[in-house]
């Protein structure tokens, strides 16, 4: 009786949608499992971070922001780099080191499909992320390689790209390409190519929970079928243009059994001497196996070695991976002629002449006292022009993709200029806080007006001449983007987007 009184307490308080996809799911739980699934999703899904190994330690740079903004933290148990935040999700995002990139804010279930990677077997690994926007996942990746390799990150949508080309360079990422492409590209024109893919699926989002960026909607049967047939495709493409030995991860946020467990087994079925169902669950400290029957179809034993992660077990909305290991070659197809058609990108970028890569080199040694040239060594990048401005891209991109169709490569590094170079933000906001002068700290009086986007009217920067582009620092020495020295003030070059 009482039992039943609380179930009823509980359902009044979820959405009638959630309840609907409850009602399919409980069957596939047992009694405990499924009151402690309802108990858990009245409560509120608690904000994560990811923080940005490329720019700083992750233990070290959490404590200091547990000190400044009194957080308080609990590490996400499968992302060694992710933590829940107890704090208001507004404080989370309008920290300056969140606009700077320093961590971004990712729900701690999607840190989970990039983990199921093994990447010790391959220090410089190609990499394909076929769904990539807005790109968390894809920044995820980029920690992972730590700039070694070459990350493509492709998304079918181009109204989706503009957001992954910001949260990339926000991030600081250089060994990456966008591409912009339906996923089945990549199977049909570079099969047998990447060390590793990930196909991030889109899917109905059917998650059992209802979020501030999104909220479970209604999804017909026909609209289903449609999805998995999509996923299913996606994850051929995926197979195919992985090389042998190499991994894909399959991951959606829906617990729908159609678009999860059904693709898998189909993918399984269709390719069985091609690729292996790998055990991942020793990635997880709690088990969260793959569904072995979905009520009206049953799955091979083996499916258990994939993960669903019901909303109680981590405290997260519902997700699936599953990764897979490439034991042979599938047989090649002739690539198509309008592949080879397409304009490559080295005809809108010209590589720069030796003596141009000298002068910059120089000038980040002169007014920096930073060695771009070893960067750029230990990284296998090169330096490209388009007009005046200088990109640093990927050479492994010209080795290996010499014409695949590109929207963006590597990162701005600086813009020619009367009489020398002005430096990225992407580039100053990674690397400016390893310079040896420079930089300019700002008294804490200035640092509001700073954030604002404002000119600092009258600021005397004493050792620098009129003209000088210096890196803003506080007295905590947080990166605060660049300024230009003027005679009568301090022009803020904080992008606007960030204030
Ligand atoms: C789940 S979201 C990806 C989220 C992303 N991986 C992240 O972590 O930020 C799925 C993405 O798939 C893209 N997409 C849909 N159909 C596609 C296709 N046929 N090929 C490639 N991308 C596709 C969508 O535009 C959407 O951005």
């Amino acid at each position: 009786m009482s039992n039943h009184y609380t179930n009823n307490k509980i359902n009044n308080q979820l959405s009638p949608l959630v309840q609907q996809a409850l009602e399919r799911y409980r069957t596939f739980l047992s009694r405990d499992e499924f009151t402690q699934l309802t108990t858990f999703l009245i409560k509120p899904i608690i904000p994560s971070v990811r923080i940005n190994l490329l720019k700083q330690d992750p233990k070290e740079f959490i404590g200091s922001l547990k000190m400044r903004y009194r957080w308080e933290v609990q590490p996400v148990p499968f992302c060694s780099s992710g933590f829940w935040v107890k704090s208001p999700p507004e404080e989370i995002s309008a920290t300056i080191e969140h606009r700077m990139g320093f961590y971004y804010i990712q729900e701690a279930v999607s840190m989970l499909p990039v983990e199921l990677f093994d990447f010790a077997k391959n220090p410089k690994p190609l990499i394909l992320d076929m769904a990539a926007s807005p790109g968390g996942k894809t920044t995820h990746l980029a920690d992972k390689i730590g700039d070694q390799g070459l990350i493509i990150a492709n998304d079918a949508s181009r109204s989706r790209i503009q957001a992954l080309r910001v949260i990339l360079e926000n991030w600081g990422v250089m060994n990456a390409a966008i591409t912009c492409q339906n996923g089945s590209y990549f199977g049909e024109q570079y099969p047998d190519s990447f060390d590793y893919v990930l196909l991030d699926a889109p899917c109905s989002m059917e998650n059992l929970r209802n979020s501030a960026s999104h909220s479970m909607r209604a999804i017909t049967s026909s609209e289903r079928r449609q999805l998995a047939n999509r996923q299913l495709n996606l994850l051929r493409s995926a197979i195919r243009t992985v090389k042998p030995s190499g991994q894909v991860i399959y991951a959606t946020c829906t617990l729908s059994p159609e678009e999860d467990e059904a693709v898998v087994s189909a993918v399984l079925d269709e390719m069985q001497d091609i690729i292996t169902l790998d055990d991942v669950s020793t990635k997880l400290p709690t088990p969260a196996p793959a569904l072995r029957w979905d009520g009206s179809r049953r799955y091979p034993d083996d499916m258990e070695k994939a993960l669903r992660l019901w909303p109680h077990i981590f405290g997260t909305s519902g997700f699936f991976s599953a990764r897979f290991t490439k034991i042979q070659s599938i047989k090649k197809k002739s690539r198509s002629s309008t592949h080879q058609e397409r304009a490559s990108f080295s005809k809108r970028f010209s590589q720069l002449q030796k003596k141009d890569t000298k002068s910059l080199w120089q000038y980040f040694q002169t007014s920096y006292g930073f060695n771009l040239e070893q960067l750029l060594e230990r990284q296998m990048l090169s330096l490209w022009s388009r007009g005046k401005e200088i990109w640093a891209i990927p050479i492994l991109l010209f080795e290996i993709f010499p014409t695949l169709p590109l929207v963006s490569a590597g990162m701005h590094i600086a813009k020619i200029i009367p009489g020398g170079y002005l430096p990225s933000h992407a580039f100053i906001a990674r690397f400016g806080t390893q310079f040896q002068f420079g930089n300019l700290t700002l008294e804490d009086s200035l640092i509001g007006k700073w954030l604002r986007g404002e000119d600092l009217a009258g600021y005397e920067a004493k050792d620098y001449k009129r003209g000088n582009i210096v890196v803003i620092t506080d007295k905590k020495g947080r990166n605060l983007g660049r300024g230009k020295v003027l005679t009568d003030r301090l022009k803020n070059l904080l992008p606007s987007r960030l204030f």
